[in-house]
């Protein structure tokens, strides 16, 4: 397995969720990671945690919609630690809607950032990690990725997206220059995700949903197991769900 001692891992949406679990996990691992998010508040009194359990964090205050700001988050990183080792993007807003409720600010709000903040800060890492001819990005895409739900069709197409990006990432990036790029699918996880719903319409038509959330530390360690597998062996994708959950 690979060590995770002194890797150097860039971390999107570190300020609450699956970003927050995996950068405690991570750093606990002996990574140093680097906390990213709008919310500098939080994401200084996670460093403050890390690094009373003795780990090594930076704080990048950075809003990924913004391209200039995912650059100065990838130079920090390379300032600070002098290579990247890990991208996780993970950065992701969820406002689910009906379709015919038109929320366009909402629409372009989820393809500003789960889309285009991956975008921006990909395309900042991959010069340096192909220099150094190794890494690792980790796109943080969702079973909305795979299949369709009921309010979701913006979310969806934009998790589809970042799923496809993977795939094709993969495929260019390991072969030429020894780049792994690992899909992340979670299920349902328990998190402040679903806080942003606000469509009246959505919240009145949507369907029951029965499954139990899982912990957004079950899929801290899906990204932990990817990230430690042996350098030759990219783990691709990983769908994570909670047990109860039908699709
Ligand atoms: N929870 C689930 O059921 C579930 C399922 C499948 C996939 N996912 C995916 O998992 C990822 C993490 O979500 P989560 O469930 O952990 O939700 P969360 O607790 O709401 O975390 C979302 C994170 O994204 C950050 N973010 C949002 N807009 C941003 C922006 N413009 N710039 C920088 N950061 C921004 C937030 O930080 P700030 O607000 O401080 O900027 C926050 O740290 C997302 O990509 C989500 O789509 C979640």
């Amino acid at each position: 397995m690979t060590s995770l001692q002194d890797l150097s891992v860039v971390i999107t949406g570190a300020s609450s969720g699956i970003g927050d679990a995996t950068a405690r996990l991570l750093a606990k691992e002996g990574a140093r990671v680097v906390l990213a998010a709008r919310r500098a508040d939080r994401l200084e009194a996670l460093k403050a945690d890390i690094e009373a359990s003795g780990g090594t964090a930076l704080v990048v205050e950075t809003d990924v919609t913004d391209r200039a700001q995912c650059e100065a988050l990838i130079q920090a990183a390379m300032d600070a630690y002098g290579r990247i080792d890990v991208l996780i993007n993970n950065a992701g807003v969820m406002p689910l809607s009906l379709a015919e409720s038109v929320r366009m600010e909402e629409w372009m709000q989820m393809v500003d950032v789960n889309i285009n903040g991956v975008l921006y800060c990909t395309g900042a890492a991959i010069p340096h990690m192909i220099s150094q001819e190794a890494g690792h990005i980790v796109n943080v895409s969702s079973v909305a990725g795979r299949r369709l739900f009921f309010g979701g069709s913006v979310y969806c197409a934009t998790k589809h997206a970042i799923t496809a990006f993977s795939e094709g990432l993969r495929m260019e990036l390991g072969p030429r220059h020894g780049i792994r790029v690992t899909c992340i699918e979670p299920g349902a996880v328990s998190t402040e995700l679903f806080q942003a719903i606000e469509d009246p319409a959505f919240k009145e038509a949507a369907p029951e949903f029965k499954a139990t959330p899982i912990a957004p530390e079950d899929i801290a360690e899906s990204i932990r197991y990817a990230v430690s597998a042996p350098s030759g062996a990219t783990v691709a994708e990983v769908l994570v769900m909670p047990t109860d959950q039908v699709r």
